[in-house]
């Protein structure tokens, strides 16, 4: 629990850092319901990259002004994760993107693998946290796909334990759906990885602009997840229990260092964005002490703002669903019992009868709603729930900028379009 220091949520304030939020669509004000698919970003953020190309725009490790202020800023990017993640500034990889980053992990990963040896993945997941991994069948990995529960879109925990079994080098889990946003029990999943002597690999980039992240607490070998999808710029980020950074070998150029993180890091990284990552970390912390004025570290004030956006993001999914509930035809994927909104993270999925997803994402969009339709590249998910040759769902996403307003706008919106 938070400090003594807790005050109400400055919704006011939180909109007020972010500038693109001012946005009008024919006449009407912007609703950012898009959120899954990359969020909109603080001043605080744009500044940062502004400021690496004003003053330090180089390459890394030269002998002169600019270069040494790139290398502070992609130190001071590294403890700002090690913050958000919990874990060491030398188990921090930066890349282009979550999808990137994990080919190049299997792959690397892959090296040791051979014919026989297994990984464990699931039907919920994004496809970034399954073609790298399928992509070891090349090798003669087998490959072990995990179902679901399909009345509430949770893993079928008893499947997944059938097939954890002694070959099982791998489990890759995503924390949270970025369809149905069902939150995975990892910590628990760890622990069967760990007993069968299998590697934990969590895709967490769903969950990151919802749930406050402790790599320690989940006990996991790795985690990837994306800055853009927690208010920071385009790029990836992993992080690796220091041992197997070291141990495992990433393919790279000759000339660059062998040294851990950096040998993760191929080629030259976008600078400019790695100063937005570690902006995009303290914008969360400044929300967290502005909530709660007790909140003294970083990590401290991250979990004050995760602990405040939690609630709030869930007294609107609260409405939301009921809301949906009452439009004719309607069929919400996922969780919808309020009970269990601890299982759950604040983006939902929605059939309105036999109404075409992009048909009601564009009647939207036209009266300045962004919401997304399709898959979002949760193919396996998609097929699994038979939507998948309809078009898909559509994904309304709920962050802690968005508002009550903007929700009793979209369910106005769906009404009328459903009538
Ligand atoms: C759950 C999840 N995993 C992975 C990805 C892929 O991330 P990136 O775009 O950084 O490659 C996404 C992107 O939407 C996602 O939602």
């Amino acid at each position: 629990m938070q400090g003594t220091g807790n005050k109400a949520f400055d919704i006011a304030w939180v909109r007020e850092q972010f500038p693109s939020l001012k946005l009008q669509v024919n006449g009407q004000a912007a609703a950012f319901l898009d959120g899954p698919a990359g969020t909109q970003v603080p001043k605080h953020v744009i500044d940062a990259v502004q400021n690496y190309f004003l003053t330090a725009n180089a390459n890394t490790y030269g002998a002169f002004p600019t270069s040494r202020r790139t290398n502070e800023t992609i130190l001071s990017a590294r403890a700002a994760m090690a913050d958000f993640f919990n874990c060491d500034s030398s188990e921090v990889v930066f890349g282009q993107n979550m999808t990137t980053i994990t080919f190049a992990l299997a792959r690397a990963i892959g090296r040791e693998l051979k014919t026989g040896d297994e990984i464990v993945v699931t039907t919920l997941d994004h496809d970034a946290n399954v073609a790298p991994w399928r992509a070891l069948e090349e090798k003669g990995v087998v490959i072990r796909q995990v179902d679901i529960r399909e009345s509430d879109c949770t893993l079928d925990l008893a499947d997944l334990k059938r097939k954890i079994t002694a070959k099982t080098k791998l489990v890759a889990v995503g924390y949270a759906s970025n369809m149905v946003g069902t939150i995975n029990p990892v910590a628990e999943i760890a622990k069967l990885a760990h007993a069968a002597g299998a590697l934990m690999f969590i895709d967490a980039v769903h969950y990151a602009p919802h749930g406050l992240i402790d790599v320690k607490a989940l006990d996991c070998d790795f985690l990837a997840c994306s800055p853009y999808k927690f208010f920071g710029p385009h790029m990836g980020t992993l992080y690796g229990k220091r041992e197997h950074l070291e141990r495992f070998k990433p393919y790279k150029v000759r000339p660059a260092t062998d040294v851990s993180p950096e040998c993760w890091e191929t080629g030259t990284q976008v600078q400019e964005l790695i100063a937005g990552i570690a902006a995009s970390v303290d914008y969360i912390a400044e929300l967290g002490r502005h909530c709660d004025s007790t909140a003294k570290s970083r990590r401290e004030a991250l979990r004050a703002a995760y602990h405040a956006t939690h609630q709030y993001e869930t007294g609107m999914l609260t409405r939301l669903i009921e809301g949906l509930q009452t439009i004719p035809g309607m069929h919400i994927f996922g969780i919808t019992d309020a009970k269990r909104f601890d299982e759950r993270c604040s983006t939902l999925s929605f059939r309105m009868g036999n109404h075409n997803p992009t048909a009601i994402a564009t009647f939207l969009g036209d009266r300045g709603i962004f919401t997304w339709d399709g898959n979002f590249y949760a193919l396996n998910l998609s097929e699994r729930l038979g939507v998948e040759q309809y078009g898909g769902v559509l994904r309304v996403g709920l962050v802690h900028y968005n508002t009550m307003g903007e929700v009793e706008r979209l369910l106005a919106a769906l009404r009328e379009f459903a009538a």
